[in-house]
């Protein structure tokens, strides 16, 4: 399938359908991209209450774990409102970002925010409608892959892990942020009466959807550990993978890097680490990925 970028200068207002695989590859996806259909108008300010306004930070981190440079192509899959891929605009200059969702609500809510927001010169985003099941992109085109709370929703983590791999550059870097289930010890009550009642609440008051807002908790704690989740980045193939929790345990970043063809995966226990390496190998000509 022919991919084709919207190049700089020629911004579009609208969403690149004819790119995408839409339709939901099973039941929960179709019940996933529902559920953020119906809640895109309230989402950020949802998550600034519901994080206390600390995922700005986390967000800035998943940016600077991927390692980016001037010029580097980026993918922000399960990009939402775009607020990862508005965060590595601001930090990277010159970047190409391709900010991708399968609700096509949450990302037109994110273009009303670009159009809002001062550009300052950088390049606008590219909003591609797809799947993260089925990326619509060649092999080894990206120099970086980020996500914010994708996998928690993914019935196949390792099947989307596989596509985020495979359109990644050898040397690329994989960041997700993502939340993780609370540690055992004594704050763990509070935080579940947080999850369960708090949240669901502000979920009635400021969306009027409290059923989305009780799916949230109950995905978060029924998601991986944080240790589990980089046992499956390194099963995806991805080396130098480690994390860092945040906010009491309860949220990760994870990140790891696709090796370069010679460089084979190492042995789980060596591979998971903090160690960051720089992207590595060729620039295609992308003008269009294909
Ligand atoms: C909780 S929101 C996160 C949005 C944004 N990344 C952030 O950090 O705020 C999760 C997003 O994942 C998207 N999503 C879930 N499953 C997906 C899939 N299979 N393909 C593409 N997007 C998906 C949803 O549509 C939603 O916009």
């Amino acid at each position: 399938m022919g991919v084709h970028w919207q190049e700089a200068g020629r911004p579009t207002d609208k969403i690149t359908r004819h790119t995408m695989n839409a339709h939901p590859s099973s039941e929960h996806a179709a019940f996933v991209q529902h559920m953020f259909g119906r809640i895109a108008r309230r989402y950020d300010l949802m998550n600034r209450l519901m994080t206390f306004g600390q995922d700005r930070r986390w967000r800035r981190f998943v940016v600077r774990q991927a390692a980016l440079h001037p010029g580097d192509w980026l993918l922000d899959i399960a990009t939402g409102t775009g607020d990862i891929a508005f965060e590595a605009r601001r930090q990277v200059p010159d970047l190409h970002i391709v900010a991708a969702d399968f609700s096509l609500p949450m990302m037109r809510v994110g273009q009303l925010r670009e159009s809002r927001l001062r550009g300052n010169g950088r390049r606008p985003l590219a909003w591609h409608a797809a799947d993260t099941l089925h990326l619509p992109y060649a092999s080894n085109v990206f120099d970086a892959v980020t996500s914010g709370y994708l996998f928690r929703n993914v019935s196949d983590i390792a099947g989307a892990l596989a596509e985020q791999v495979r359109v990644l550059k050898p040397g690329g870097r994989l960041v997700t942020l993502d939340t993780t289930p609370p540690p055992r010890g004594l704050l763990r009550p509070f935080i579940q009466f947080h999850l369960r009642v708090i949240i669901p609440l502000l979920g009635r008051w400021i969306t009027g959807q409290a059923d989305a807002y009780r799916y949230l908790p109950e995905s978060t704690l029924n998601f991986k550990t944080a240790e589990e989740l980089a046992d499956l980045l390194h099963a995806a193939g991805l080396v130098d993978v480690g994390y860092r929790r945040f906010m009491l345990g309860t949220m990760a970043v994870h990140w790891g890097t696709k090796p370069a063809p010679t460089q084979r995966p190492a042995s789980r226990d060596s591979a998971i680490s903090g160690t960051m390496s720089r992207p590595v190998g060729p620039s295609p000509d992308r003008s269009v990925l294909s």
